[in-house]
């Protein structure tokens, strides 16, 4: 027990390093675990919740090296033993029934040359990881929930920055908020904003209606347009104020056209923080594209 939860944990760090070197694929959507274990830059094992019950129930194996998945483990009663076990010759579309039935991991020995490559994925994992595919289902179920998390930040980090790049990029911004008396929205243009410390900020005058109007009703939503991709964006969420002086001189040392109205001290300078803010990027010929941040 000891020596497997040693070598648990140097494959944790392994991969938590990996995580932080971007070696790690994202597939597919939150409930889905792309991992590059051997940092080529193809994938090689896949974890899945399918049943999206925060346990893994399918582990898919690429055991040719092509970054296709061959070899599907799947558990579908949840006890922990894969119960179905699929292979395909090549890549992942034409599977093949391979063993059907609780604690089937095992009995696959008699299945000939098709075996070898489910031995040749524990070969992998021994030889590189000093772990069996039971220890790893077992580690990346209780590590989960953090992997996850991190995935997440991941994502988040990269969209977060795609909108803050495209809101750059056009300059001006329609941000549109509702009106105290809760019946007219209202909208104007607007070009501050600013990415810091993992947020996205945008800024105003606490005198401004758009200021009370915020403080009354955080739910916002704004509009840009850049004529050069004839790409628009649309982000909806709320707006947060955050008094901290750091972060509004950072917008000013961004927009130093501000400082002759604004100072980082001043009772007026407002900056405000999207929270559970989702965008979208659309276009004319492409499906739309969302991020949440
Ligand atoms: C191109 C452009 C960019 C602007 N950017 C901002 C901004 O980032 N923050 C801001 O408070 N006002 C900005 N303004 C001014 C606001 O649009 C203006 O003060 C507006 O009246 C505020 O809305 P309100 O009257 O509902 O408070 C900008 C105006 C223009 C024309």
């Amino acid at each position: 027990m000891n020596r497997l939860s040693g070598s648990l944990r140097k494959a944790k760090l392994r991969i938590m390093k990996d995580l932080e070197l971007r070696k790690l694929l994202v597939r597919c959507g939150w409930n889905e675990i792309v991992l590059d274990l051997d940092g080529d830059g193809s994938a090689d094992v896949c974890f899945s919740d399918e049943r999206g019950d925060g346990d893994i129930d399918t582990i898919a194996i690429d055991l040719t090296g092509d970054g296709e998945f061959n070899l599907y483990l799947h558990d579908a009663d949840g006890n922990g033993i894969p119960d179905t076990v699929l292979w395909a010759d090549d890549g992942s579309e034409e599977l093949e029934l391979l063993a059907f039935g609780s604690g089937v991991e095992r009995e696959l020995i008699d299945i000939g040359a098709r075996v070898r490559n489910l031995l040749l994925a524990e070969d992998f994992l021994n030889e590189e990881f000093n772990m069996s595919l039971t220890d790893l289902s077992g580690f990346m179920k209780e590590h989960l929930a953090e992997l996850i998390e991190e995935v997440n930040k991941m994502v988040n980090a990269e969209g977060i920055d795609k909108v803050a790049c495209f809101l750059d990029k056009v300059g001006t911004y329609y941000l549109a908020t509702m009106d105290e008396d809760g019946k007219h929205p209202r909208v104007r243009p607007f070009g501050t904003s600013l990415l810091f410390d993992g947020k996205l900020y945008i800024q105003t005058g606490k005198v401004k209606n758009v200021s009370k109007q915020l403080a009354a009703n955080p739910y916002m939503e704004l509009c840009a347009f850049d004529s050069e991709s004839e790409k628009w964006l649309r982000i909806t969420g709320e707006l947060i104020n955050d008094d901290t002086i750091e972060v509004k001189r950072a917008m000013l040392e961004k927009n130093p056209g501000l400082k002759a109205m604004y100072s980082a001290e001043d009772d007026n300078t407002q900056v405000l923080y999207f929270k559970d803010a989702t965008a979208t990027f659309y276009s004319f010929t492409e499906e739309p594209e969302v991020i949440q941040f």
